[in-house]
């Protein structure tokens, strides 16, 4: 593991975008050749106790509650790597009825001394179809949540539609499916948590839930929240997701803001970690235990993946912090004894 997080930091000299492909090309081949298995030992991660949450093990058999948060393996490209690091399960996506190339480069940047990332990618994805192809062919057992969007020139008024084609395709392939309407480098997607907008779709998504599950099973719907959402916004969320019976929340996705020197963006790290961690606070108060929330939002140690175990989620996500500390933050959440 000491290793790989080395090489981690040898990425941080190249440009944000490029460093990402090829930290996860070069994990892809250490996979295929055998080499992850012999330097990731997961055997140490047994340790890891049973999740105790009844809802979460009604909903899928996990590992750990360690998982990948949306946005690192769009395209479900890197599914056995990133499962050979020994995380529970990787949220794929997110993921658009149509392929798209997303915003102009550059547009994901590197603040070393912040520890965090700015971001403006826009949903670059090569489609659902792709996506279904890749998982077709998966070969891991690694828990599989699918987050969905909408394609950029879809208008809001039927951004349902989007949803509902992503939903269907991967619905059977998925253990989750995480519905995202809160990050922001889509023009106009956070509008969707809107009142005039939340109840509609995610009355839609639960009806096609009831159908799909007929065939596939019951797979979980997660609601993905914005950090950027008002208590009174949050609240009227919280109360829609109780009132649909939406299954779970995802705690939180990128905030817009900050004033990063790199200008429009959704930041991730260190600096979203309080406003997102209030935010779990506040959602838990509201839920309770009958939604579980996965809390994703500036995990970047052992004492920030426990700060959110202790305010209340279920599961808790990395990524930026993954980017940082390289697969060494794995090891180092799931060997802790309290894990
Ligand atoms: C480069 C990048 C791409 C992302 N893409 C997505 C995405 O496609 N869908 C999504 O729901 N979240 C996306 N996210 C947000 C992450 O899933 C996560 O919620 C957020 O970064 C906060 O966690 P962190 O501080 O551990 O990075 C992205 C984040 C980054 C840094």
């Amino acid at each position: 593991m000491k290793i790989l997080s080395l090489f981690t930091k040898i990425l941080h000299y190249l440009p944000g975008e490029i460093s990402h492909n090829l930290g996860l090309k070069s994990l892809k081949i250490l996979d295929t050749i055998g080499l992850l298995r012999l330097v990731v030992n997961t055997e140490d991660f047994s340790k890891s106790s049973e999740l105790n949450d009844k809802r979460i093990n009604s909903f899928f058999k996990i590992k750990n509650r360690l998982g990948i948060a949306a946005g690192l393996d769009k395209n479900g490209e890197y599914i056995s790597c990133l499962a050979a690091l020994g995380v529970g399960f990787i949220e794929l996506g997110t993921v658009t009825p149509l392929p798209q190339d997303g915003n102009r480069k550059p547009r994901l940047f590197r603040n070393r001394l912040e520890k965090s990332l700015l971001n403006r990618l826009g949903f670059n994805n090569k489609g659902v179809d792709y996506l279904v192809d890749r998982l077709r062919k998966n070969t891991s057992n690694v828990t599989l949540g699918i987050s969905i969007g909408k394609n950029f020139d879809t208008p809001n008024e039927s951004a349902h539609l989007d949803y509902e084609i992503c939903m269907k395709k991967v619905y059977e392939y998925s253990d989750y499916i995480a519905v995202n309407i809160s990050s922001p480098n889509t023009e106009g997607l956070r509008e969707l948590s809107g009142r005039s907008y939340l109840d509609f779709l995610l009355k839609n998504l639960k009806t096609l839930q009831s159908q799909l599950s007929e065939e596939h099973g019951y797979k979980p719907l997660f609601l993905k929240i914005s950090p950027d959402e008002s208590n009174e916004n949050l609240n009227y969320i919280c109360e829609s997701v109780l009132r649909h019976d939406i299954d779970g929340i995802i705690c939180t996705n990128t905030t817009i803001n900050h004033k990063d020197a790199q200008g429009k963006g959704g930041l991730s790290g260190k600096p979203l970690k309080e406003i997102s961690t209030l935010k779990l606070k506040f959602v838990k108060n509201i839920v309770g235990n009958e939604v579980p929330i996965i809390a994703s939002g500036g995990v970047m140690s052992q004492v920030d993946y426990e700060e959110k175990i202790s305010s209340g989620a279920s599961l808790v996500q990395v990524y930026t912090g993954l980017i940082f500390e390289g697969p060494q933050l794995i090891s180092n959440i799931l060997n802790s004894k309290s894990t």
